[in-house]
């Protein structure tokens, strides 16, 4: 049984989203480069190549269930920002917009009673919570950082270590 057409058509939406997720994240990690934050840029980039890879779950499970994948326009991501602080605030905020999307997505699945794809979403309904908390971590260890340039560059330092599918700041 496919999904019903409003849930393709949302789950369409969602691989747009994440590739513009995908997008802002490389926005952000350039912005970082440009103002010396290696460890930032890599964190950053790292967390794109994720975002691409949640499009792509996305558009092999249309094309499991026999779905059409209707690609769309990716938004221009923003380039400019007044600090790494804004940066990560920008990226929390992302994140939050991005659960309540997958949280839509599971409520059409629940009344389809689609359990096919309310199973498919449900590593998605965990992974925002693992996106979310990694996004809050950088933010507060920033936020405790403030204006110290030592720290900010040693908070740097630490975040260039993520692993792939690691996350927050130790710090
Ligand atoms: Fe794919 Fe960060 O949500």
């Amino acid at each position: 049984m496919s999904p019903s057409k409003k849930l393709q058509k949302a789950m369409n939406d969602q691989v747009r989203l994440e590739f513009e997720s995908a997008y802002a994240y490389l926005s952000m990690a350039a912005w970082m480069e440009d103002q010396n934050y290696p460890g930032f840029a890599s964190w950053l980039r790292q967390q794109a190549r994720e975002e691409a890879t949640h499009a792509m779950k996305i558009f092999d499970h249309l094309i499991d269930r026999g779905c059409k994948v209707a690609l769309q326009p990716v938004a221009g991501p923003r380039a400019n920002f007044a600090s790494p602080l804004e940066v990560f605030e920008q990226a929390k905020q992302h994140e939050q917009s991005v659960t309540r999307s997958i949280s839509e997505l599971y409520g059409l699945a629940s009344t389809d009673r689609d359990y096919a794809s309310q199973v498919f979403l449900e590593w998605f309904i965990t992974e925002q919570v693992e996106e979310e908390k990694n996004s809050s971590q950088v933010l507060e260890s920033l936020r405790r950082v403030g204006e110290n340039q030592a720290a900010l560059v040693m908070l740097d330092r630490e975040l260039g270590q993520r692993s792939p599918e690691g996350g927050g700041a130790a710090a």
